[in-house]
């Protein structure tokens, strides 16, 4: 059975296989705005989000049906969680429905891993867990990075904000060195991790020496949500780790922003510099996100990865 968990289980040829099916994608997406292949005709996929989205959620979605394949949505809120079934039984009542693939979020870190040794009939994708990994993520905005600079192998990035909680930046680090990039991550204390996925991270507090010279700025989201034991004054953050063009002139002059959404605008990024497209790539985050979905499903549910 194929799975998708995570960037961590990928081998460098692994992750080079999936972009380069996902920049096939965007290429068909770039020409053709209603471009759909039969590639997965037949079969049925099930989106099982756990754990809020809009997004991951859409985009799967829209990657399932330009593939061709039917898409189900179960929704948590009208699932039967809240009559006292387990979560175990809810994954072996969809597994025995036979759906091709099981696109997961859950906040359990390893919930999806747990998932693909208990199920026996589909394969799993993850669509996010805790702060553990999100590898679809990670591998959009590698193909954002690829595109813009039509490499990956050297560029410096330098990933800003909630590192501590973050399952974006968890599998960023993981991919981008694993690529060959040089990957620096900068948070205030008290939202830096005490350890990293992998070596070779450079942990900085301060924003204005962490991003000299980098090419790529990725800016991550404060995740009150996760936090417990921290709080953080929305204004003392944007005047440390808020990104402004100000602060972009100690970057590389061509260096671009990212963000793998949603964003806060006053928080992490300025609104002028939110609104320039050619320095903030968001949007085309949003765009390649499809046609990396679209290659993700394709490989794992196909059996190719
Ligand atoms: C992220 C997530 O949910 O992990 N969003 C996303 O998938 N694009 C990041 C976040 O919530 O900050």
């Amino acid at each position: 059975m194929n799975h998708l968990l995570g960037i961590g289980d990928l081998t460098k040829d692994d992750i080079e296989t999936y972009l380069d099916k996902a920049q096939y994608y965007a290429g068909k997406l770039g020409d053709d705005r209603d471009y759909h292949s039969d590639a997965l005709k037949n079969k049925i996929i099930v989106n099982a989000f756990f754990e809020n989205s809009t997004r991951t959620l859409l985009s799967f979605e829209m990657a399932a049906r330009r593939l061709g394949a039917d898409i189900v949505n179960w929704d948590k809120e009208n699932s039967s969680l809240s009559k006292g079934e387990s979560f175990e039984d809810t994954i072996r009542t969809i597994d025995a429905m036979y759906p091709s693939a099981l696109i997961m979020r859950h906040s359990g870190n390893g919930a999806p891993v747990d998932v693909a040794r208990q199920v026996e009939h589909c394969c799993v994708i993850n669509a996010g867990d805790g702060s553990r990994e999100h590898p679809t993520q990670a591998l959009l905005d590698a193909l954002t990075m690829k595109l813009h600079f039509g490499k990956l192998k050297e560029l410096v990035v330098a990933i800003v904000g909630d590192i501590a909680h973050s399952r974006v930046a968890a599998s960023n680090m993981i991919l981008l060195t694993k690529m060959g990039a040089t990957v620096r991550v900068i948070a205030p204390k008290e939202l830096m991790p005490s350890g990293f996925p992998v070596d070779n991270i450079q942990p900085l507090n301060d924003l204005r020496e962490g991003i000299k010279g980098a090419d790529v700025i990725m800016s991550i989201r404060p995740q009150k949500e996760r936090m417990q034991d921290v709080s953080i004054k929305d204004d003392e953050y944007f005047r440390d780790y808020g990104l402004t063009y100000g602060l972009l002139n100690l970057a590389d002059t061509n260096a671009v922003v990212l963000d793998p959404g949603p964003f806060n605008r006053g928080l992490q990024i300025s609104e002028d510099l939110a609104n320039d497209r050619a320095r903030f790539l968001y949007d085309w985050q949003v765009s390649n996100g499809i046609a990396t979905r679209m290659a993700v499903l394709d490989l794992v549910v196909s059996g190719e990865s």
